[in-house]
């Protein structure tokens, strides 16, 4: 052999080892589980580990293993920690086997998405568990004799989890609350651990959950603690709790797709409701062995309910219980129906044998002595019925609310003791002949003492964003290199042994130059939009802007200003046709809001609900309003007036003629708007960036949005976008409480952090932004519930989208025509969107950040935008002047202390 010839060889040596890099160490670990697992039997033998039984590759022959299936093989033997290097894994099916010791590391496998380790004999689980599994969506572990552990909170960044299957899997401690936020979540079993403690709260989240399994916790505390949280979950098909410690009454199911419940083996209390029994998808019924009281449920004939003995209903058959045992129902019915009085208070006859607390004189109640019973929640005005009842002492419990008016009926009342409880209002006036104790109590504190709780800590507006994840990137990377050189090296060096016995130096095949397929996909994508129709994104009529909606409103807002803002109800009443129907605009979470006409002018008037705004003082209310009447931006819309009448708070807007951004994406047939085009879109959204912007940080003090939605977006007629309800959460009372009926209310857009934790930071609306971004570009709703299970959630699947070009070329709205600077510019938008969606808030973008991308990219193919100051013209002061003396001629009247100093001073703003 000359030695140009051995020169050659050796090169194509060294090429052909690089070639064959990413294959072998694949290979070499599905060689490592060869050996380290036994009974693999004939189909694992050869060179070809692709050709393995069970062993799938990428098709292409770059020899990496996407999916590995050996359920059921009989398998004994441990994983080789190689197992970790399987990278490219969608699937790893290990079920049904007898595989031991530790389950080595699985996170670098960043794209599997089928997880199963079930009944087979690990015994422990690797540190990192759940880390970097970014791409699950199916995970099942039961039956595993592992050491007792916790799900790990990294739980939380699988966020497409759709199913969790760990029963019998010695999970102990308290009820993994990561779990509420994994929104996709929609099976979950956990039953056969050792679970103790309440299910959290903000499991009510969790609004897609189909079927839920707790049963039989072998923890000896079990489970305990209410079950309100499945009222929430409007989708549970399946819900198992039996053997465990659950306490409390049924929630209200109303609305509920339930078919099988079984609650067997709780302490359960309360009347059955009829939104359980009267539920047409029932199917199954387990209500044995709890403390249920009241008429015994009558389930539809198609309902299989099994035996419900060791129960305390009233009769043996479904018939109404007798009016006495109602009474006192309604009784404990406001006390939470506790456990401590259920396991007495049942039967029919609440004085044979007496309930406890309970004395009758020849059948009728005369004295409830319930003192020191620990009890919680309110007074029922049923007691009102118990017309013989001398002496009631609810004395030293923790209850709250007011004392009932109708109590001062009770004809025979001689004792009321209420003292040490927390009731608010006023002790009502009873008769001179009732001794009243009322003292340690918190009678004339207002029930709401949340303390107006809008103003938070601001927001982090801290800038140190992206750095970290790029730092560990980078390590990855070199930690990459460094093993691909080494294990180039191992290569040559067994390629070189090899070489002595092949004859064949051809078969090596050579250096892949294939860029990596996304690439090539996002070239096809852009040469599509190249040869569409260009037109839709250039044709933006630039006239649109036209003057005079803006002069308007800043007339609206001058004459108000001039007023004080303060409207009476009379014309409001005269400018909304007395709240007629015909009048109403939209329902939303804060009120209805009506439109009117104020002297030919147009306003939307909000009547807000008095729920929501609850008793807040009218100085506190007139404060609030101050603050917002200053916050003023051309992508704000203004508030103009507001009235305050008894119990009744109105606000006075200015009125967007063009409907909300809602109607224009999703509700095109309802509303008859046309799409909307890309550049519209574009526009539309740096609006609303530059609105938030100026709400995070321009204004005087912080605002929070907290309810970012396309129906709190309104545009004007020509589709120019304002914010709506800002900072109406802060006049809002009792944050607790609105908080968890918006969660469930505007789900969707709610960040994470929010959503769990409550925790608001300028960063939820951020996220929200975001939710809107993509709503904009896929034209469908975050949560739409006629797509399939796993598509319902626009985020995830965004997410996942945009990971195949192609399929993501498919998933933009398809009445969007594109030329190619556009699709430039809508997967920059869509990439804006992602990070604005990220999970950790830290990695958000702050709204400024926001708004210079867009506006980099509004300008970048509309260099010919009007500049919209020119409006500041002749028209806009007659206008002015024209106005004032129709205002001047009608039944308000003109503060003289204002002047019009601050006239124009919404524009200031931009
Ligand atoms: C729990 O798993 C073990 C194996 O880890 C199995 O032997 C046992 O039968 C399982 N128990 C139940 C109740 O399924
Ligand atoms: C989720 O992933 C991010 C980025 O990889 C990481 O910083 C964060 O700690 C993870 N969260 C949890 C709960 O593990
Ligand atoms: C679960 O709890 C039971 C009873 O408290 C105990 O016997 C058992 O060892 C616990 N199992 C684990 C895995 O912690
Ligand atoms: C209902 O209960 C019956 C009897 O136990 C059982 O055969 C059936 O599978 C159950 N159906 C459902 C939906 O759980
Ligand atoms: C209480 O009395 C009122 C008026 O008599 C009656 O309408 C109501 O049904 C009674 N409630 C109960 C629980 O008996
Ligand atoms: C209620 O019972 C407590 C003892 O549990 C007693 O001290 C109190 O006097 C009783 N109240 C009345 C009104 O009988
Ligand atoms: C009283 O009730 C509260 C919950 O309402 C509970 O946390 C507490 O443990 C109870 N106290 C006693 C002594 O039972």
């Amino acid at each position: 052999m000359g030695r140009e010839t051995r020169r050659r060889l050796l090169l194509l040596l060294l090429f052909a080892a690089a070639a064959a890099v990413a294959e072998s160490s694949d290979a070499d670990a599905i060689r490592d589980l060869a050996m380290s697992v036994s009974a693999l039997g004939q189909s694992w033998a050869g060179d070809n580990v692709c050709g393995f039984e069970g062993v799938t590759c990428e098709r292409g022959g770059s020899g990496k293993v996407t999916s590995l299936n050996l359920a059921d093989k009989g398998l004994a033997g441990t994983l080789p920690p190689s197992l970790s290097t399987l990278t490219s894994l969608t699937a790893l099916q290990l079920q049904g086997n007898a595989l031991a010791g530790a389950v080595p590391s699985l996170a670098g496998m960043g794209s599997l998405t089928r997880l199963a380790l079930d009944g087979n004999a690990f015994t422990s689980l690797p540190a990192d568990f759940l880390e970097g599994l970014t791409s699950l969506q199916y995970l099942s572990m039961d039956d595993l004799p592992l050491q007792p552990w916790s799900v790990p909170d990294a739980i939380a960044n699988c966020s497409s989890l759709d199913t969790f299957s760990a029963s019998n899997a010695s999970i102990a401690g308290a009820f993994p609350a990561v779990l509420a936020s994994l929104a996709s979540l929609r099976y979950l079993r956990l039953s056969y651990n050792n679970l103790t403690g309440g299910l959290p709260p903000m499991l009510s989240a969790l609004i897609a959950m189909e079927s839920l399994q707790l049963n039989n916790q072998k923890s000896d505390e079990k489970l305990s603690g209410p079950i309100d949280v499945i009222g929430s979950m409007k989708s549970l098909k399946l819900l198992w709790i039996q053997s465990n410690r659950f306490m409390g009454p049924i929630p209200d199911l109303s609305g509920s797709q339930l078919e099988s419940f079984n609650v067997r083996d709780n302490m359960l209390t309360g009347v059955v409701p009829a939104s359980l029994t009267g539920l047409v998808s029932l199917k199954n019924v387990t209500l044995s062995n709890n403390n249920f009281q009241g008429p015994k449920p009558k389930f539809a004939g198609t309902v299989f309910p099994a035996e419900d003995t060791g129960n305390g209903f009233c009769l043996k058959s479904s018939d109404p219980c007798a009016p006495l045992t109602t009474t006192l129902l309604e009784v404990a019915a406001g006390f939470g129906y506790p456990y401590e009085l259920a396991k007495t208070w049942i039967g029919n006859n609440p004085c044979d044998p007496a309930w406890s607390g309970v004395v009758c004189v020849s059948s009728d109640v005369v004295t409830i002595n319930l003192s020191n019973k620990n009890l919680s929640g309110t007074i029922s005005p049923a007691f009102a019925n118990l017309t013989k009842l001398g002496r009631l002492d609810l004395s030293n419990n923790n209850l709250m609310g007011v004392i009932p008016d109708a109590l001062t009926t009770l004809p025979s009342l001689t004792v009321l003791n209420v003292a040490n409880n927390r009731l608010t209002g006023q002790v009502p006036k009873f008769k001179p002949s009732v001794s009243v104790l009322a003292e340690g109590n918190r009678f004339g504190e207002s029930s709401d003492n949340s303390g107006g709780g809008g103003r938070s800590d601001g927001g982090s507006l801290s800038s140190n964003s992206a750095g970290g994840g790029k730092r560990k990137s980078n390590t990855g990377m070199i930690i990459g290199i460094i093993v691909a050189v080494i294990l180039l090296f191992v290569c040559i060096a067994l390629l070189v042994c090899h070489q002595k016995k092949r004859k064949n130096v051809d078969k090596f095949r050579p250096v892949s130059t294939k860029t990596s397929p996304a690439e090539s996909e996002m070239m096809k994508i852009q040469v599509v939009g190249t040869n569409g129709n260009s037109n839709g994104s250039s044709a933006v009529p630039t006239e649109l802007y036209s003057h005079v909606s803006a002069a308007n409103s800043a007339n609206i807002a001058e004459l108000f200003e001039s007023h004080g803002m303060q409207l009476s109800m009379e014309v409001l009443l005269k400018a909304t046709n007395n709240f007629s129907e015909d009048c109403i605009l939209g329902r939303g979470g804060f009120g209805v809001v009506f439109k009117g006409n104020l002297n030919g002018k147009l306003v939307a008037v909000k009547r807000c609900d008095s729920g929501t705004m609850g008793t807040k003082g009218q100085q506190e209310f007139l404060a609030e309003i101050d603050v917002l009447r200053k916050v003023r931006h051309r992508h704000l819309v203004a508030l103009l007036g507001y009235c305050t009448h008894g119990n009744e708070r109105l606000l006075v807007y200015e009125y967007m003629s063009g409907g909300t951004l809602r109607e224009h994406l999703c509700d095109l047939q309802q509303s008859g708007y046309s799409p909307l085009t890309w550049t519209q879109r574009m526009t539309i959204a740096l609006d609303v960036a530059r609105g938030i912007e100026y709400l995070h940080g321009l204004a005087q003090e912080t605002f929070i949005h907290r309810d970012l939605k396309p129906s709190n977006i309104l545009l004007d007629q020509d589709l120019r976008a304002k914010v709506s309800d800002f900072g109406l959460v802060k006049l809002a009372k009792d944050m607790d409480k609105s908080l968890m009926t918006r969660i469930a209310g505007t789900f969707g857009y709610l960040a994470p952090e929010y959503a769990t934790t409550g925790k608001v930071t300028t960063k939820v609306d951020v996220y929200a932004y975001g939710v809107i971004l993509m709503e904009m570009i896929a034209g469908r709703k975050v949560l739409d519930d006629s797509l399939p299970d796993d598509e319902t959630h626009l985020v995830t699947i965004f997410r996942r989208n945009m990971l195949d070009k192609e399929k993501f070329r498919k998933f933009v709205d398809p009445t969007l025509e594109f030329s190619a600077e556009a699709w430039k510019s809508l997967l920059e938008v869509a990439d804006l969107a992602r990070h604005c969606t990220a999970r950790e808030p830290y990695q958000r973008p702050d709204m400024c950040h926001c708004v210079n991308r867009l506006s980099s990219l509004v300008d970048q193919w509309k260099p010919t935008d009007v500049d919209e100051d020119d409006y500041e013209g002749e028209t806009s002061e007659m206008g002015l002047h024209q106005q004032l003396e129709k205002w001047r001629s009608d039944d308000f009247t003109i503060s003289d202390s204002d002047t019009f100093s601050s006239f124009n001073m919404p524009r200031k703003y931009n």
